[in-house]
């Protein structure tokens, strides 16, 4: 899809689309982690806020599967009152050939204020935005290995509830299959824009990106060195269905090399956290014992997730 870029900010710095955490500023990440912050408990009471976005409507336009993000933006939207569309692609005309910005003028035709869309395709929530309306605004909710920047932003929020807002003090692992992540990428940007003290990456050699993607990363092959010390573990989902043939050797072998075990988690600081963006594939990048542990924080990220995409959406639907 070619297509000029689109600005996410206007003249006025206020947020008008959310398409990658790429280039903002550190305010406007901390600006939205405060506002979530601020709207974690009626976020999960889910009352309170519904005159908030009364008449905007919000449509969950998901060309891939989802459970986490999908359902927390439906959420977010409903709790602060309003209409939400969401739209199927399996029961819709994309099946007779429609093509997705014709889908998506077409909706916004009936109204449309605000699109939260995934997409198989990197750059292709870009591609819509720069065919829409000036008024309507857009949210990647994932596309192609590029951006993820919701789950990047809740991650944050996360790992400052546990840790404190100096991220200058922390060390943090990304640990997998970041290569065909675009919530590593989305993660790379914050915890770099946040200040992070140091970021390590462990991953197979097969499961690296570009070295652009790891600009100030420490990389390091061996996994129980890379746990070492870390203050947080945010674990990564190996892709499978973006995946070439051969890149590991056998999903047995993966875990035994990259598998977070409460072994290898006793390496971390006592005090470490565990995240992963879900959904996770038990035995073969973290084991059950890790993921239902103590030191995990994985459904506190879903829960925080809610609270994120609300700030998100006022943000993005303020006058
Ligand atoms: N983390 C995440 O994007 O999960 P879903 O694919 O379920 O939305």
């Amino acid at each position: 899809m070619n297509h000029a870029p689109v600005s996410q900010l206007r003249a006025d710095g206020h947020l008008r689309h959310l398409l990658t955490l790429d280039g903002l500023p550190a305010a406007t990440l901390t600006s939205l982690l405060d506002a979530a912050d601020a709207l974690r408990a009626q976020a999960l009471a889910g009352t309170g806020l519904r005159a908030q976005l009364a008449g905007k409507t919000v449509c969950t336009l998901f060309f891939e599967p989802s459970t986490r993000t999908r359902s927390s933006f439906q959420l977010a939207a409903t709790r602060l009152g309003a209409d939400t569309l969401s739209f199927d692609v399996h029961a819709s005309s994309t099946q007779k050939g429609e093509t997705a910005l014709d889908t998506m003028k077409n909706l916004e035709a009936m109204g449309v204020d605000c699109f939260v869309v995934r997409h198989a395709d990197s750059g292709a929530v870009a591609g819509l935005a720069a065919g829409a309306r000036p008024g309507t605004a857009f949210v990647n909710a994932g596309d192609g290995h590029s951006a993820h920047p919701t789950q990047g932003l809740l991650d944050m929020l996360t790992l400052r509830q546990c840790k404190g807002r100096d991220f200058s003090r922390l060390k943090v692992l990304i640990v997998g299959d970041v290569r065909h992540s675009r919530v590593a990428r989305s993660d790379l940007q914050a915890l770099r824009t946040l200040g992070t003290g140091e970021i390590r990456i462990c991953a197979p050699a097969s499961l690296l990106p570009d070295a652009n993607v790891l600009q100030g990363c420490r990389v390091i092959a061996d996994l129980d060195e890379a746990v070492t010390d870390v203050d947080a573990v945010m674990m990564l989902r190996l892709q499978r269905e973006r995946m070439d043939e051969g890149l590991v050797p056998s999903l047995e072998q993966y875990f035994l090399d990259y598998g977070l075990s409460s072994a290898r988690m006793a390496r971390a600081r006592s005090d470490a956290i565990v995240l992963h963006p879900g959904p996770m594939n038990r035995g073969v990048e973290i084991s059950d014992a890790v993921a239902d542990g103590p030191q995990s924080v994985i459904l506190a990220q879903v829960s925080n997730g809610v609270a994120l995409r609300m700030a998100v959406l006022q943000a993005v639907l303020s006058p």
